[in-house]
């Protein structure tokens, strides 16, 4: 089975789709057949950072049932082991992916044959981004050290956590449940995941404990990109904290990214960054994250690791 990783950052610009093509050419350098999908619906950009200007299928293909299977939408890149599912010619509903499609589409992920499969998400907070983070136990989430991305990539956080508790209730029950948290914790306790969780693990106590144990099992990692010289390089393991305090979800911090200049060059030039200016210091934060990563996914990955 492939590992997942679905990367989401809550605010635009962040550098999902950067970090999405580095780190996909680096786990294929290892030798690892990566896949990385398009999901950002409606504003696919992967196929432009891999210089493939006129992909010949995209996934509408596959929601449209052109094809048959998600195989036979993968393209080839111009890296050795890394692979595309693009969005590219998108059609204009696909943004609003009914329930159903995005079920078939998350079920047919599940079943592909790679080492590594990345999901590039879309900004905000739209259910299809929730879902497709909540396919694998292994998310990144993204961000800049900017007041406004932390602010987004929190409030993505706390969506992630509340969708996870109300994928376990019907409509009726899950009402029911907020009208309950409300009386118990005052007005607004209906928009509070926090408050919501306590009054599951009081109403229905083995749905508490199953939640727990989902919480406990996310191995969800947080990035930190963009970081100036005058940033501070501790601001990551804060916010972490932060987290944990509040929603009592355990993230990880793995490491910070450095803002380079050259990355704008790189992306208007269509090269890859990595190729082109690999001696930087932001090129180093990208090899290690992709270590990281190689080494939190365990033995399987590790095989031939060097
Ligand atoms: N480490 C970095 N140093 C300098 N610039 C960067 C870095 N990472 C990303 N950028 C810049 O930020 C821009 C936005 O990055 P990217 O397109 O990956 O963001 P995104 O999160 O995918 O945005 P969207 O949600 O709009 O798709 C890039 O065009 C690039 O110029
Ligand atoms: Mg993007």
């Amino acid at each position: 089975m492939a590992h997942i990783w679905p990367i989401g950052g809550g605010k635009g610009g962040s550098g999902k789709s950067f970090l999405t093509c580095a780190l996909g050419r680096l786990l294929a350098g290892l030798g690892k057949k990566t896949l990385l999908i398009d999901l950002d619906l409606g504003a696919a950009n992967l196929h432009t950072l891999l210089n493939i200007p006129y992909p010949a299928k995209s996934l509408s293909d596959f929601i449209r049932r052109k094809y048959p299977s998600l195989e036979n939408i993968v393209l080839e890149t111009p890296v050795p082991d890394l692979f595309l599912i693009s969005g590219a010619n998108d059609t204009l509903d696909i943004a609003n992916l009914p329930y159903e499609q995005k079920i078939k589409t998350m079920r047919a992920i599940g079943k592909l044959n790679f080492d590594c499969i990345l999901l590039d998400l879309g900004a905000g907070t739209s259910f299809n981004t929730l879902d497709f983070f909540l396919i694998s136990q292994n998310g990144i989430f993204i961000a800049t050290p900017e007041p406004t991305s932390i602010e987004n990539v929190y409030r993505l956080i706390r969506s992630i956590y509340f969708r996870r508790i109300r994928q376990y209730f019907t409509a009726s029950d899950f009402k029911a449940l907020e009208e309950e948290a409300v009386q118990y914790f005052g007005n607004g306790a209906y928009a509070k995941p926090e408050c919501i969780m306590q009054m599951v693990q009081r109403i229905y106590p083995e749905t508490g404990i199953k939640l727990d144990n989902d919480f406990n099992n996310y191995k969800f990692k947080l990035i930190l990109n963009q970081l100036h010289k005058q940033d501070d390089a501790g601001l990551g393991p804060q916010i972490c904290k932060l987290i944990e305090k509040h929603l009592g979800l355990k993230i990880d911090f793995s490491g910070n990214i450095a803002y380079d200049e050259h990355v704008h060059d790189a992306i208007c030039q269509r090269v890859s960054f990595l190729d082109r200016y690999p001696y930087t210091r932001t090129a180093g934060d990208l090899r290690e994250l992709s270590k990281q990563i190689i080494y939190s996914a365990g033995d399987q990955l590790m095989i031939n690791y060097s």
